[in-house]
Protein backbone atom coordinates (compact mmCIF):
# COMPACT_ATOMS: atom_id res chain seq x y z
CA UNK A 1 0.00 0.00 0.00
CA UNK A 2 1.00 3.48 -0.42
CA UNK A 3 2.96 5.51 2.07
CA UNK A 4 1.17 8.64 2.85
CA UNK A 5 1.70 11.18 5.74
CA UNK A 6 -1.03 9.25 8.07
CA UNK A 7 0.72 5.86 7.83
CA UNK A 8 3.27 4.03 10.45
CA UNK A 9 2.69 7.24 12.95
CA UNK A 10 2.05 6.74 16.83
CA UNK A 11 -0.93 5.43 17.56
CA UNK A 12 -3.76 7.96 18.47
CA UNK A 13 -3.88 6.85 21.83
CA UNK A 14 -0.49 6.83 22.62
CA UNK A 15 0.06 10.87 21.82
CA UNK A 16 0.01 13.01 24.46
CA UNK A 17 -2.18 15.43 23.04
CA UNK A 18 -4.95 12.17 23.60
CA UNK A 19 -3.99 11.65 27.09
CA UNK A 20 -3.80 15.84 27.77
CA UNK A 21 -7.72 15.92 26.58
CA UNK A 22 -8.52 12.80 28.55
CA UNK A 23 -6.72 14.49 31.82
CA UNK A 24 -8.39 18.04 30.78
CA UNK A 25 -11.58 16.20 30.05
CA UNK A 26 -11.64 14.88 33.31
CA UNK A 27 -10.73 18.80 35.01
CA UNK A 28 -14.21 19.77 33.66
CA UNK A 29 -15.92 17.46 35.35
CA UNK A 30 -19.18 18.53 34.93
CA UNK A 31 -19.10 22.32 33.74
CA UNK A 32 -22.33 23.65 32.18
CA UNK A 33 -22.43 25.90 29.36
CA UNK A 34 -24.51 28.32 32.06
CA UNK A 35 -21.52 28.59 34.04
CA UNK A 36 -19.13 29.37 30.83
CA UNK A 37 -21.52 32.08 29.72
CA UNK A 38 -21.47 33.91 33.10
CA UNK A 39 -17.41 33.82 33.10
CA UNK A 40 -16.89 35.37 29.38
CA UNK A 41 -20.20 37.52 28.53
CA UNK A 42 -18.09 38.18 24.81
CA UNK A 43 -18.53 34.09 24.58
CA UNK A 44 -21.55 34.67 22.33
CA UNK A 45 -19.58 36.54 19.50
CA UNK A 46 -15.78 35.43 20.45
CA UNK A 47 -16.66 31.91 19.69
CA UNK A 48 -17.87 32.22 15.95
CA UNK A 49 -16.22 32.17 12.21
CA UNK A 50 -17.66 33.57 9.77
CA UNK A 51 -16.47 30.74 6.19
CA UNK A 52 -17.95 32.73 2.81
CA UNK A 53 -21.74 33.33 3.57
CA UNK A 54 -21.53 30.49 6.91
CA UNK A 55 -21.89 32.42 9.75
CA UNK A 56 -20.99 29.62 12.38
CA UNK A 57 -21.71 29.84 16.46
CA UNK A 58 -19.91 27.56 18.08
CA UNK A 59 -20.55 29.45 21.91
CA UNK A 60 -22.85 26.37 22.50
CA UNK A 61 -20.44 24.17 22.88
CA UNK A 62 -18.96 22.50 26.40
CA UNK A 63 -14.81 23.63 25.29
CA UNK A 64 -12.51 26.43 26.57
CA UNK A 65 -9.93 28.10 25.25
CA UNK A 66 -7.91 25.30 26.67
CA UNK A 67 -10.15 23.06 25.23
CA UNK A 68 -9.80 24.39 21.56
CA UNK A 69 -5.97 24.62 22.01
CA UNK A 70 -5.85 20.96 23.12
CA UNK A 71 -7.64 19.92 20.03
CA UNK A 72 -5.74 21.59 17.78
CA UNK A 73 -2.73 20.23 18.76
CA UNK A 74 -4.14 16.70 18.21
CA UNK A 75 -4.85 18.04 14.75
CA UNK A 76 -1.38 19.24 14.63
CA UNK A 77 0.54 15.78 16.12
CA UNK A 78 -1.86 13.74 13.81
CA UNK A 79 -0.85 16.01 10.55
CA UNK A 80 -4.44 16.72 9.54
CA UNK A 81 -2.73 19.77 7.26
CA UNK A 82 -0.25 16.98 5.44
CA UNK A 83 -3.02 14.54 4.47
CA UNK A 84 -5.32 17.72 3.61
CA UNK A 85 -2.32 18.90 1.19
CA UNK A 86 -1.59 15.43 0.57
CA UNK A 87 -5.29 15.35 -0.38
CA UNK A 88 -5.34 18.01 -2.46
CA UNK A 89 -2.11 16.96 -4.17
CA UNK A 90 -3.22 14.44 -5.65
CA UNK A 91 -1.64 11.92 -3.77
CA UNK A 92 -2.99 8.25 -3.42
CA UNK A 93 -4.49 9.14 0.05
CA UNK A 94 -7.00 6.04 -0.72
CA UNK A 95 -5.04 3.60 0.31
CA UNK A 96 -6.95 0.37 0.25
CA UNK A 97 -8.08 1.03 -3.07
CA UNK A 98 -4.92 3.09 -3.83
CA UNK A 99 -6.45 5.42 -5.78
CA UNK A 100 -6.24 9.74 -5.36
CA UNK A 101 -9.06 11.65 -3.97
CA UNK A 102 -10.02 14.57 -6.38
CA UNK A 103 -13.18 15.80 -5.28
CA UNK A 104 -11.85 19.02 -5.02
CA UNK A 105 -10.71 18.81 -8.51
CA UNK A 106 -14.18 18.75 -9.55
CA UNK A 107 -14.68 22.40 -8.50
CA UNK A 108 -10.64 23.73 -10.00
CA UNK A 109 -11.16 26.90 -12.20
CA UNK A 110 -9.89 26.03 -15.61
CA UNK A 111 -6.38 26.63 -15.76
CA UNK A 112 -6.23 25.41 -12.88
CA UNK A 113 -3.53 22.41 -12.39
CA UNK A 114 -3.95 19.38 -10.24
CA UNK A 115 -1.84 15.84 -11.49
CA UNK A 116 -2.65 12.46 -10.87
CA UNK A 117 -0.14 10.24 -12.33
CA UNK A 118 1.40 12.70 -13.51
CA UNK A 119 -1.51 14.09 -16.09
CA UNK A 120 -3.18 17.75 -15.25
CA UNK A 121 -7.12 16.10 -14.95
CA UNK A 122 -8.61 19.43 -14.51
CA UNK A 123 -9.09 20.29 -18.62
CA UNK A 124 -10.54 16.84 -18.87
CA UNK A 125 -13.13 17.74 -15.94
CA UNK A 126 -14.07 21.47 -17.97
CA UNK A 127 -14.88 19.35 -20.95
CA UNK A 128 -16.92 17.10 -19.14
CA UNK A 129 -18.87 20.03 -17.50
CA UNK A 130 -18.93 21.74 -21.27
CA UNK A 131 -20.62 18.88 -22.38
CA UNK A 132 -22.93 18.38 -19.58
CA UNK A 133 -24.03 22.41 -20.32
CA UNK A 134 -24.30 21.98 -24.03
CA UNK A 135 -26.89 19.16 -23.01
CA UNK A 136 -28.40 20.87 -20.75
CA UNK A 137 -29.20 23.90 -22.85
CA UNK A 138 -30.44 21.58 -25.22
CA UNK A 139 -32.62 19.40 -23.32
CA UNK A 140 -34.22 22.98 -21.07
CA UNK A 141 -34.31 24.51 -24.44
CA UNK A 142 -36.64 21.71 -26.62
CA UNK A 143 -33.74 21.57 -28.91
CA UNK A 144 -33.19 17.77 -27.60
CA UNK A 145 -36.04 15.90 -29.07
CA UNK A 146 -37.29 11.78 -27.94
CA UNK A 147 -37.96 9.22 -30.40
CA UNK A 148 -41.02 10.49 -31.98
CA UNK A 149 -39.82 14.52 -31.84
CA UNK A 150 -41.02 15.83 -28.44
CA UNK A 151 -39.48 17.75 -26.42
CA UNK A 152 -38.40 16.50 -23.06
CA UNK A 153 -40.54 17.30 -20.05
CA UNK A 154 -39.27 14.74 -17.70
CA UNK A 155 -36.29 13.34 -16.44
CA UNK A 156 -35.69 10.24 -14.43
CA UNK A 157 -32.31 9.94 -12.69
CA UNK A 158 -31.77 5.93 -12.18
CA UNK A 159 -28.59 5.66 -9.27
CA UNK A 160 -28.10 4.76 -5.92
CA UNK A 161 -25.74 5.79 -2.78
CA UNK A 162 -23.75 8.07 -3.91
CA UNK A 163 -25.44 8.25 -7.45
CA UNK A 164 -28.79 9.43 -6.22
CA UNK A 165 -28.64 11.12 -2.70
CA UNK A 166 -26.47 13.95 -3.63
CA UNK A 167 -28.50 15.05 -6.92
CA UNK A 168 -31.79 13.79 -5.28
CA UNK A 169 -30.96 16.20 -2.44
CA UNK A 170 -29.31 19.02 -4.50
CA UNK A 171 -32.71 19.02 -6.54
CA UNK A 172 -34.77 19.57 -3.21
CA UNK A 173 -32.63 22.41 -2.03
CA UNK A 174 -32.68 24.31 -5.46
CA UNK A 175 -35.83 23.65 -6.73
CA UNK A 176 -36.87 26.87 -6.27
CA UNK A 177 -34.42 27.47 -9.09
CA UNK A 178 -35.13 25.01 -10.91
CA UNK A 179 -36.67 25.07 -15.02
CA UNK A 180 -40.58 24.68 -13.20
CA UNK A 181 -41.83 22.97 -16.46
CA UNK A 182 -39.51 20.16 -15.90
CA UNK A 183 -40.85 17.22 -14.03
CA UNK A 184 -37.27 15.93 -12.16
CA UNK A 185 -37.37 12.70 -10.13
CA UNK A 186 -35.00 10.27 -8.99
CA UNK A 187 -35.36 5.91 -8.78
CA UNK A 188 -32.73 4.54 -6.59
CA UNK A 189 -34.69 1.19 -4.73
CA UNK A 190 -34.40 -2.10 -6.57
CA UNK A 191 -37.98 -2.39 -4.79
CA UNK A 192 -39.92 -2.23 -7.92
CA UNK A 193 -42.12 0.15 -7.18
CA UNK A 194 -39.71 2.86 -6.76
CA UNK A 195 -39.51 3.14 -10.68
CA UNK A 196 -43.31 2.52 -10.69
CA UNK A 197 -44.26 5.76 -9.07
CA UNK A 198 -41.88 7.68 -11.08
CA UNK A 199 -43.03 6.71 -14.31
CA UNK A 200 -46.71 6.13 -13.86
CA UNK A 201 -48.06 9.12 -14.72
CA UNK A 202 -45.47 10.25 -17.39
CA UNK A 203 -45.24 10.51 -21.28
CA UNK A 204 -42.77 7.99 -22.39
CA UNK A 205 -42.29 10.11 -25.76
CA UNK A 206 -41.50 13.07 -23.17
CA UNK A 207 -39.24 11.40 -20.77
CA UNK A 208 -35.19 11.14 -20.62
CA UNK A 209 -33.77 8.49 -18.20
CA UNK A 210 -30.52 9.32 -17.04
CA UNK A 211 -28.63 5.97 -15.47
CA UNK A 212 -25.94 6.96 -12.58
CA UNK A 213 -22.99 4.57 -11.77
CA UNK A 214 -20.05 5.07 -11.36
CA UNK A 215 -19.01 1.72 -11.88
CA UNK A 216 -22.22 0.29 -13.59
CA UNK A 217 -22.09 -2.81 -12.17
CA UNK A 218 -24.33 -1.54 -9.49
CA UNK A 219 -27.24 -4.51 -9.48
CA UNK A 220 -29.98 -1.91 -8.45
CA UNK A 221 -29.08 0.37 -11.30
CA UNK A 222 -28.88 -1.60 -13.59
CA UNK A 223 -31.87 -3.48 -12.89
CA UNK A 224 -34.26 -0.51 -12.39
CA UNK A 225 -32.36 0.95 -15.84
CA UNK A 226 -33.26 -2.36 -17.64
CA UNK A 227 -36.59 -2.33 -16.70
CA UNK A 228 -36.86 1.70 -17.26
CA UNK A 229 -35.60 0.66 -21.11
CA UNK A 230 -38.41 -1.94 -20.78
CA UNK A 231 -41.47 0.81 -20.06
CA UNK A 232 -40.12 3.00 -22.50
CA UNK A 233 -39.72 0.71 -25.59
CA UNK A 234 -43.13 -0.55 -24.81
CA UNK A 235 -45.23 2.50 -24.12
CA UNK A 236 -43.59 3.97 -27.34
CA UNK A 237 -43.72 0.73 -29.09
CA UNK A 238 -40.54 1.44 -30.36
CA UNK A 239 -36.68 -0.51 -30.81
CA UNK A 240 -33.65 -0.40 -29.50
CA UNK A 241 -33.15 2.95 -31.86
CA UNK A 242 -35.05 4.81 -29.06
CA UNK A 243 -32.39 4.09 -26.75
CA UNK A 244 -29.93 7.02 -27.74
CA UNK A 245 -32.54 9.73 -27.57
CA UNK A 246 -34.11 9.13 -24.47
CA UNK A 247 -30.94 7.50 -22.00
CA UNK A 248 -27.73 8.73 -21.23
CA UNK A 249 -25.12 7.48 -18.80
CA UNK A 250 -23.31 8.93 -16.27
CA UNK A 251 -20.14 6.56 -15.15
CA UNK A 252 -16.35 5.80 -14.88
CA UNK A 253 -17.08 2.74 -17.05
CA UNK A 254 -17.59 3.68 -20.82
CA UNK A 255 -17.57 -0.47 -21.31
CA UNK A 256 -20.07 -1.25 -18.94
CA UNK A 257 -22.41 1.88 -20.30
CA UNK A 258 -21.95 0.44 -24.12
CA UNK A 259 -22.93 -3.23 -22.99
CA UNK A 260 -26.22 -1.88 -21.53
CA UNK A 261 -26.71 -0.33 -24.97
CA UNK A 262 -26.16 3.17 -24.40
CA UNK A 263 -23.91 5.13 -26.74
CA UNK A 264 -21.22 6.24 -24.97
CA UNK A 265 -21.63 9.59 -27.43
CA UNK A 266 -24.48 10.34 -24.59
CA UNK A 267 -22.22 9.24 -21.68
CA UNK A 268 -20.64 12.00 -19.75
CA UNK A 269 -17.92 10.54 -17.76
CA UNK A 270 -15.92 11.01 -14.69
CA UNK A 271 -12.85 9.37 -12.93
CA UNK A 272 -11.90 6.86 -10.10
CA UNK A 273 -10.72 9.76 -8.17
CA UNK A 274 -13.54 10.67 -7.45
CA UNK A 275 -15.79 8.70 -4.17
CA UNK A 276 -19.55 8.09 -4.85
CA UNK A 277 -20.24 9.98 -1.87
CA UNK A 278 -18.54 13.26 -3.07
CA UNK A 279 -19.58 12.99 -6.80
CA UNK A 280 -22.43 15.05 -7.48
CA UNK A 281 -20.23 17.78 -8.07
CA UNK A 282 -19.30 15.77 -11.18
CA UNK A 283 -20.92 14.20 -14.25
CA UNK A 284 -23.48 12.43 -11.53
CA UNK A 285 -24.88 16.04 -10.81
CA UNK A 286 -26.33 16.27 -14.25
CA UNK A 287 -30.11 15.61 -13.36
CA UNK A 288 -29.14 18.84 -11.18
CA UNK A 289 -27.67 20.87 -13.71
CA UNK A 290 -30.52 20.14 -16.78
CA UNK A 291 -32.82 20.96 -13.81
CA UNK A 292 -31.33 24.24 -12.30
CA UNK A 293 -29.44 25.32 -15.72
CA UNK A 294 -25.41 25.46 -16.11
CA UNK A 295 -25.09 28.85 -14.34
CA UNK A 296 -26.35 28.38 -11.58
CA UNK A 297 -24.52 24.44 -11.27
CA UNK A 298 -21.25 26.45 -11.82
CA UNK A 299 -22.27 29.08 -8.73
CA UNK A 300 -22.60 25.62 -6.88
CA UNK A 301 -19.33 24.63 -7.84
CA UNK A 302 -17.88 28.23 -7.30
CA UNK A 303 -19.42 27.41 -3.38
CA UNK A 304 -17.30 24.19 -2.84
CA UNK A 305 -14.41 25.85 -4.33
CA UNK A 306 -14.30 28.89 -1.95
CA UNK A 307 -14.71 26.39 1.47
CA UNK A 308 -11.52 24.73 -0.40
CA UNK A 309 -9.52 27.52 -0.31
CA UNK A 310 -10.61 28.00 2.97
CA UNK A 311 -9.91 24.31 4.14
CA UNK A 312 -6.58 24.48 2.34
CA UNK A 313 -4.84 27.96 3.80
CA UNK A 314 -7.34 29.36 6.71
CA UNK A 315 -5.24 29.12 10.22
CA UNK A 316 -5.91 26.37 12.38
CA UNK A 317 -7.51 29.11 14.87
CA UNK A 318 -9.92 29.95 12.28
CA UNK A 319 -10.41 27.07 9.87
CA UNK A 320 -13.98 25.69 10.21
CA UNK A 321 -13.79 21.92 9.16
CA UNK A 322 -10.94 21.70 11.16
CA UNK A 323 -12.76 22.85 14.13
CA UNK A 324 -16.32 21.13 13.32
CA UNK A 325 -13.92 18.06 13.16
CA UNK A 326 -12.38 18.44 16.27
CA UNK A 327 -15.73 19.18 18.03
CA UNK A 328 -16.98 15.85 16.45
CA UNK A 329 -13.83 13.57 18.01
CA UNK A 330 -14.19 15.61 21.38
CA UNK A 331 -17.31 14.41 21.94
CA UNK A 332 -17.41 11.01 20.47
CA UNK A 333 -14.29 10.13 22.24
CA UNK A 334 -14.54 12.44 25.52
CA UNK A 335 -18.17 12.25 26.41
CA UNK A 336 -19.38 8.83 24.73
CA UNK A 337 -21.45 10.20 22.36
CA UNK A 338 -22.88 7.98 20.04
CA UNK A 339 -24.85 10.12 17.33
CA UNK A 340 -24.84 13.65 15.52
CA UNK A 341 -28.14 15.59 14.57
CA UNK A 342 -28.44 17.69 11.60
CA UNK A 343 -31.35 19.91 12.08
CA UNK A 344 -31.87 22.09 9.44
CA UNK A 345 -34.16 25.14 9.93
CA UNK A 346 -34.81 25.07 5.88
CA UNK A 347 -37.87 23.17 4.32
CA UNK A 348 -35.55 22.81 0.95
CA UNK A 349 -32.92 20.67 2.91
CA UNK A 350 -35.37 18.21 3.91
CA UNK A 351 -32.98 15.52 2.25
CA UNK A 352 -29.80 17.00 3.07
CA UNK A 353 -29.29 14.66 6.72
CA UNK A 354 -29.88 12.06 4.48
CA UNK A 355 -27.17 12.95 2.22
CA UNK A 356 -24.79 13.36 5.20
CA UNK A 357 -25.43 10.00 6.26
CA UNK A 358 -23.47 8.54 3.35
CA UNK A 359 -21.01 11.27 3.49
CA UNK A 360 -19.93 10.82 7.08
CA UNK A 361 -21.33 7.49 7.78
CA UNK A 362 -19.77 5.27 4.92
CA UNK A 363 -16.45 7.31 5.24
CA UNK A 364 -16.35 7.04 8.70
CA UNK A 365 -17.91 3.90 9.78
CA UNK A 366 -14.52 2.05 9.92
CA UNK A 367 -12.50 0.21 12.65
CA UNK A 368 -9.57 -0.11 11.56
CA UNK A 369 -6.41 2.22 10.78
CA UNK A 370 -5.15 2.73 7.11
CA UNK A 371 -2.12 0.35 8.08
CA UNK A 372 -5.12 -2.55 9.05
CA UNK A 373 -4.62 -2.42 12.45
CA UNK A 374 -7.85 -2.54 15.01
CA UNK A 375 -8.57 1.35 16.58
CA UNK A 376 -8.53 1.79 19.86
CA UNK A 377 -11.23 4.75 20.01
CA UNK A 378 -14.36 6.06 18.46
CA UNK A 379 -15.09 6.45 15.20
CA UNK A 380 -17.37 8.14 13.03
CA UNK A 381 -20.96 8.73 15.07
CA UNK A 382 -24.30 8.18 13.94
CA UNK A 383 -25.78 10.78 11.77
CA UNK A 384 -29.10 11.57 11.53
CA UNK A 385 -32.09 14.42 11.90
CA UNK A 386 -35.07 15.90 9.74
CA UNK A 387 -35.74 19.61 9.34
CA UNK A 388 -35.87 21.25 12.67
CA UNK A 389 -39.21 22.43 13.06
CA UNK A 390 -40.74 18.71 12.42
CA UNK A 391 -38.03 17.15 14.17
CA UNK A 392 -39.56 19.12 17.49
CA UNK A 393 -42.73 17.68 17.54
CA UNK A 394 -41.16 13.93 17.03
CA UNK A 395 -37.91 13.64 18.73
CA UNK A 396 -37.02 16.38 20.68
CA UNK A 397 -38.03 15.26 23.67
CA UNK A 398 -35.55 12.88 24.00
CA UNK A 399 -33.00 15.58 23.08
CA UNK A 400 -34.02 17.64 25.96
CA UNK A 401 -34.81 15.27 28.62
CA UNK A 402 -33.52 11.81 27.50
CA UNK A 403 -30.33 10.55 28.84
CA UNK A 404 -28.16 10.55 25.70
CA UNK A 405 -25.67 12.62 24.59
CA UNK A 406 -26.42 13.96 20.99
CA UNK A 407 -24.51 17.52 19.66
CA UNK A 408 -26.74 19.08 17.01
CA UNK A 409 -25.74 21.21 14.18
CA UNK A 410 -28.70 23.97 13.33
CA UNK A 411 -28.89 25.66 9.97
CA UNK A 412 -30.88 28.32 9.14
CA UNK A 413 -31.59 31.26 6.87
CA UNK A 414 -32.72 34.83 7.07
CA UNK A 415 -34.32 35.76 3.98
CA UNK A 416 -37.34 32.84 2.67
CA UNK A 417 -36.76 31.96 -0.70
CA UNK A 418 -37.61 34.60 -3.50
CA UNK A 419 -40.87 33.19 -4.74
CA UNK A 420 -42.81 32.82 -2.13
CA UNK A 421 -46.18 34.07 -1.63
CA UNK A 422 -46.22 37.35 0.81
CA UNK A 423 -47.68 35.55 3.56
CA UNK A 424 -45.65 32.57 3.41
CA UNK A 425 -42.82 34.89 3.54
CA UNK A 426 -44.39 36.12 6.68
CA UNK A 427 -43.88 32.68 8.16
CA UNK A 428 -40.38 32.83 8.02
CA UNK A 429 -39.81 34.73 11.35
CA UNK A 430 -42.10 31.83 13.07
CA UNK A 431 -39.33 29.47 11.70
CA UNK A 432 -36.52 31.26 12.59
CA UNK A 433 -37.76 32.07 16.18
CA UNK A 434 -37.71 28.34 16.36
CA UNK A 435 -34.20 27.82 15.38
CA UNK A 436 -32.99 30.35 17.70
CA UNK A 437 -35.30 29.33 20.78
CA UNK A 438 -33.92 25.51 20.96
CA UNK A 439 -30.64 26.18 19.97
CA UNK A 440 -31.16 28.23 23.46
CA UNK A 441 -33.20 25.63 25.45
CA UNK A 442 -30.56 23.02 24.71
CA UNK A 443 -27.57 24.75 26.06
CA UNK A 444 -29.13 26.74 28.99
CA UNK A 445 -32.25 24.64 29.74
CA UNK A 446 -34.77 25.44 32.68
CA UNK A 447 -33.54 24.87 36.27
CA UNK A 448 -35.45 23.27 39.27
CA UNK A 449 -35.76 26.68 40.71
CA UNK A 450 -36.94 28.42 37.43
CA UNK A 451 -39.60 25.86 37.39
CA UNK A 452 -40.63 26.07 40.92
CA UNK A 453 -40.63 29.99 40.31
CA UNK A 454 -43.50 29.71 38.02
CA UNK A 455 -45.57 28.04 40.82
CA UNK A 456 -45.18 24.65 39.42
CA UNK A 457 -46.29 21.74 41.94
CA UNK A 458 -42.94 20.23 43.74
CA UNK A 459 -43.78 16.96 42.11
CA UNK A 460 -43.74 17.89 38.76
CA UNK A 461 -40.75 20.29 39.45
CA UNK A 462 -38.30 17.20 38.29
CA UNK A 463 -40.60 16.79 35.04
CA UNK A 464 -40.50 19.97 33.71
CA UNK A 465 -36.85 20.74 34.66
CA UNK A 466 -34.64 20.85 31.41
CA UNK A 467 -30.94 20.20 32.17
CA UNK A 468 -29.40 21.99 28.98
CA UNK A 469 -26.06 21.40 28.51
CA UNK A 470 -26.77 19.99 25.06
CA UNK A 471 -23.69 21.29 22.69
CA UNK A 472 -24.99 22.51 19.33
CA UNK A 473 -23.41 24.23 16.32
CA UNK A 474 -25.78 27.39 14.52
CA UNK A 475 -25.22 28.03 10.97
CA UNK A 476 -26.43 31.17 9.56
CA UNK A 477 -26.62 32.01 6.34
CA UNK A 478 -28.21 34.82 4.17
CA UNK A 479 -30.16 32.71 1.61
CA UNK A 480 -30.01 29.03 0.26
CA UNK A 481 -28.40 30.06 -3.01
CA UNK A 482 -26.69 27.64 -5.04
CA UNK A 483 -23.23 28.93 -3.88
CA UNK A 484 -24.45 28.14 -0.24
CA UNK A 485 -25.33 25.00 -0.79
CA UNK A 486 -22.07 24.44 -2.12
CA UNK A 487 -20.12 25.88 0.69
CA UNK A 488 -22.22 23.56 3.19
CA UNK A 489 -21.61 20.58 1.54
CA UNK A 490 -17.72 21.00 1.12
CA UNK A 491 -18.03 22.15 5.14
CA UNK A 492 -19.25 18.76 5.76
CA UNK A 493 -16.89 17.17 3.43
CA UNK A 494 -13.73 18.36 4.55
CA UNK A 495 -15.51 18.04 8.67
CA UNK A 496 -15.36 14.21 7.72
CA UNK A 497 -12.45 14.40 6.68
CA UNK A 498 -10.67 15.98 9.27
CA UNK A 499 -11.97 13.32 11.45
CA UNK A 500 -10.80 10.74 9.36
CA UNK A 501 -7.08 12.06 9.59
CA UNK A 502 -7.47 12.32 13.36
CA UNK A 503 -8.84 8.65 13.59
CA UNK A 504 -5.96 7.33 11.11
CA UNK A 505 -8.60 5.70 9.28
CA UNK A 506 -9.00 5.28 4.96
CA UNK A 507 -12.35 7.78 4.87
CA UNK A 508 -12.09 7.13 1.16
CA UNK A 509 -13.32 3.19 0.87
CA UNK A 510 -16.51 1.67 1.70
CA UNK A 511 -15.51 -2.36 1.77
CA UNK A 512 -18.63 -2.41 4.74
CA UNK A 513 -21.16 -2.75 1.86
CA UNK A 514 -19.86 -5.28 0.21
CA UNK A 515 -20.62 -8.20 2.38
CA UNK A 516 -24.34 -8.10 2.17
CA UNK A 517 -24.27 -7.54 -1.92
CA UNK A 518 -22.49 -11.09 -2.34
CA UNK A 519 -24.59 -12.77 0.16
CA UNK A 520 -28.19 -11.10 -1.84
CA UNK A 521 -26.32 -12.55 -4.99
CA UNK A 522 -26.38 -15.97 -3.69
CA UNK A 523 -30.21 -16.04 -1.98
CA UNK A 524 -31.42 -14.81 -5.01
CA UNK A 525 -31.82 -17.99 -6.64
CA UNK A 526 -32.29 -19.74 -3.18
CA UNK A 527 -35.76 -17.56 -3.54
CA UNK A 528 -36.16 -18.15 -7.26
CA UNK A 529 -36.02 -22.69 -6.94
CA UNK A 530 -35.59 -23.25 -3.39
CA UNK A 531 -32.56 -25.33 -4.41
CA UNK A 532 -29.22 -24.87 -3.35
CA UNK A 533 -29.99 -23.06 0.32
CA UNK A 534 -27.32 -25.66 2.15
CA UNK A 535 -24.83 -23.01 2.76
CA UNK A 536 -27.46 -20.89 4.72
CA UNK A 537 -27.32 -20.49 8.71
CA UNK A 538 -30.77 -21.94 10.16
CA UNK A 539 -32.37 -18.38 10.64
CA UNK A 540 -31.72 -17.41 6.87
CA UNK A 541 -33.15 -21.14 5.93
CA UNK A 542 -36.21 -20.96 8.34
CA UNK A 543 -36.92 -17.40 6.57
CA UNK A 544 -36.40 -17.95 3.23
CA UNK A 545 -38.50 -21.15 3.56
CA UNK A 546 -41.04 -18.60 4.77
CA UNK A 547 -41.00 -16.20 2.29
CA UNK A 548 -41.29 -19.04 -0.42
CA UNK A 549 -44.27 -20.16 1.50
CA UNK A 550 -46.20 -16.82 1.23
CA UNK A 551 -44.77 -16.16 -2.23
CA UNK A 552 -47.22 -19.66 -3.34
CA UNK A 553 -43.72 -21.14 -4.32
O1 LIG B 1 -22.79 0.26 -2.14
C1 LIG B 1 -22.10 1.41 -1.86
C2 LIG B 1 -21.72 2.15 -3.11
O2 LIG B 1 -20.57 1.60 -3.66
C3 LIG B 1 -21.53 3.62 -2.81
O3 LIG B 1 -20.28 3.91 -2.32
C4 LIG B 1 -21.86 4.24 -4.11
O4 LIG B 1 -22.15 5.59 -3.97
C5 LIG B 1 -23.06 3.41 -4.52
O5 LIG B 1 -22.75 2.12 -4.09
C6 LIG B 1 -23.40 3.42 -5.97
O6 LIG B 1 -22.33 2.97 -6.75
P1 LIG B 1 -22.32 3.21 -8.31
O7 LIG B 1 -22.31 4.67 -8.56
O8 LIG B 1 -21.06 2.55 -8.80
O9 LIG B 1 -23.55 2.58 -8.91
Amino acid sequence: MPQTPATGRTPLDRTPQWAALGKHRAELGELHLRELFEQDPQRGSRYTLQVGDLYLDYSKHLVTDRTLDLLRELAEATDVAGLRDAMFRGDKINVTEDRAVLHTALRAPRGAVVEVDGVNVVPEVHAVLDKMADFSNRVRSGAWTGHTGKRIRNIVNIGIGGSDLGPAMAYEVLRSYAQRDLTVRFVSNVDGADLHEAVRDLDAAETLFIVASKTFTTIETVTNATSAREWLLGRLGAGQEAVAKHFVALSTNAHGVADFGIDVENMFEFWDWVGGRYSYDSAIGLSLMVAIGPEQFQQMLDGFRLVDEHFRTAPAAENVPLLLGLLGIWYGQFFDAQSHAVLPYSHYLSKFTAYLQQLDMESNGKSVQRDGKPVDWTTGPVVWGTPGTNGQHAYYQLLHQGTKMIPADLIGFAQPVADLAPGLVAQHDLLMANFFAQAQAFAFGKTPEEVAAEGVPAELIPHKTFRGNHPTTVVLAQELTPSVLGQLVALYEHKVFVQGAVWNIDSFDQWGVELGKVLARKIEPVLLTGEGGEHLDSSSAALVAKYRELRGR
